[in-house]
């Protein structure tokens, strides 16, 4: 029963993520476009006004001006956004534990290549969430953010790789995807709420004071803004990556993280991009997502294949395969599994039959050849054990037509 309802809590917060995710991004995307589309008013009536624009949506018209407020203008009632972003991160952070701190020993790690035990490598991803988050902010607050950002952005960018292969090396190929995007997701909340926000309320403070506001806070603030939206393609990239096992499966993930970076920040370059100078940044960009697709088509499915034991031109008995699947994969894919922390029959795969077994895994052939052979990513962290030269067995029966024989 306890699977069940964390089931239903994995929904609700997933759901909630989702939604308040889609929000934020969607408002800081509305806005980013808006920057970019408003024009310089003709009349000289609206000294106040910097940008103004018309707009039609689902029947209604809209007329968008962006001012410099004074007292006399200051509204009573003034709109932020800002619950978006930290909803998203709250529900982000909840998602984190339950998917990956409460199984950590099946999601965090992977007995294939860590060393860490599961409890260390939830101290490793709490530091690092934290600590990377000082080392970023701290970086463009000091002078060498404030007078040398092309400095600082080289800066920033190794920090993210070494965070890339950290994570790649102590974590699963999932938990080290979702580690970068949760870095860089924490770095874009706690830039709206620790320097966003207060650079908002000083300024807002200062005009209802009847006092001019500093602008530079604005353009500080808006420099995290600009951030942020180069942040949130490759995040999201990232997040879903986890769908995709060619990408967190990869023996060069770490790799594979990076060009995602690339492209994800190369497509909101062009995204926004007004004259046409900077469209050479689609150069890189598209070069980033080739590099991806054919990184991520490398495998590591060869490791085995040189040094293998078995003998490829036997014929593969079906009761060989019967022993490997009854010891290494009905421990999770049954009805009531032996390792129940997944529910029973994981992925809709129940493979705990008496009758119809071979039919069952050739139907499930591509995706067995995907997750079990090619990117290994098939028992989760590898936690049944299974043997090389068993996924091999496997592959090689499968090629031969999964009989039940
Ligand atoms: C430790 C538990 C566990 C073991 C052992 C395990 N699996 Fe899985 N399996 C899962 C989980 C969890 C999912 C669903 C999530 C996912 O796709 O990663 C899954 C999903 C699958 C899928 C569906 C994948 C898809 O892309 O839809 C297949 C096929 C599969 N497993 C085959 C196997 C085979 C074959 C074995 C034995 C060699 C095995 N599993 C061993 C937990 C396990």
């Amino acid at each position: 029963m306890e699977w069940y309802f964390s089931e239903w809590a994995h929904y609700v917060v997933r759901w909630t993520h989702l939604i308040t995710g889609i929000a934020w991004i969607g408002s800081s995307f509305y806005f980013m476009w808006l920057d970019a589309a408003l024009e310089k008013p003709k009349a000289q009536t609206k000294p106040d006004v910097e940008g103004e624009l018309w707009m039609v949506h689902s029947g209604g018209f809209y007329e968008v001006e962006r001012k410099r407020i004074t007292p006399a203008t200051m509204p009573a009632k003034l709109h932020w956004f800002k619950y978006e972003a930290l909803f998203t991160w709250i529900s982000g952070i909840c998602l984190l534990v339950l998917a990956y701190y409460l199984n950590a020993s099946a999601m965090m790690i992977d007995s294939g290549k860590t060393q860490l035990t599961a409890e260390q490598s939830i101290y490793l991803s709490v530091g690092t969430l934290i600590i990377t988050w000082f080392l970023y902010d701290g970086l463009w607050q000091s002078t060498i953010g404030k007078k040398l950002p092309g400095l600082a952005l080289a800066i920033s960018l190794s920090i993210v790789a070494s965070a890339a292969f950290l994570f790649a090396h102590y974590f699963s190929g999932r938990a080290a995807a979702i580690h970068l995007g949760a870095m860089m997701g924490t770095w874009m909340v706690a830039n709206v709420w620790v320097r966003i926000l207060p650079a908002q309320s000083k300024m807002v403070d200062a005009t209802r004071e009847g006092r001019t506001p500093d602008y530079a806070l604005s353009g500080h603030a808006k420099k995290r803004s600009v951030h942020n939206t180069y942040m949130t393609f490759p995040v999201l990239f990232m997040m879903l990556s986890n769908h995709f096992p060619h990408t967190f499966g990869n023996s060069m993930n770490a790799v594979i993280l990076l060009l995602m970076i690339v492209f994800g920040a190369g497509v909101r370059h062009v995204m926004v991009a007004k004259d046409r100078s900077r469209y050479w940044i689609l150069v890189p960009t598209a070069a980033s997502a080739l590099a991806l697709v054919f990184t991520a088509a490398t495998q590591k499915e060869s490791d085995g294949a040189g040094t293998s034991k078995i003998d490829r031109n036997q014929v593969v008995k079906f009761s060989v395969i019967q022993d490997i699947v009854q010891r290494r994969c009905v421990t999770c894919h049954a009805d009531k599994p032996a390792i129940s922390t997944f529910g029973p029959s994981p992925g809709g795969v129940k493979l705990d039959l008496t009758q119809g077994l071979a039919e069952r895994l050739k139907s499930l052939t591509d995706k067995i050849q995907l997750r079990v052979i090619q990117t290994r990513t098939m028992p989760p962290a590898n936690i049944s054990h299974l043997q090389d030269d068993e996924r091999e067995l496997i592959g090689l029966w499968l090629s031969q037509g999964a009989k039940p024989e």
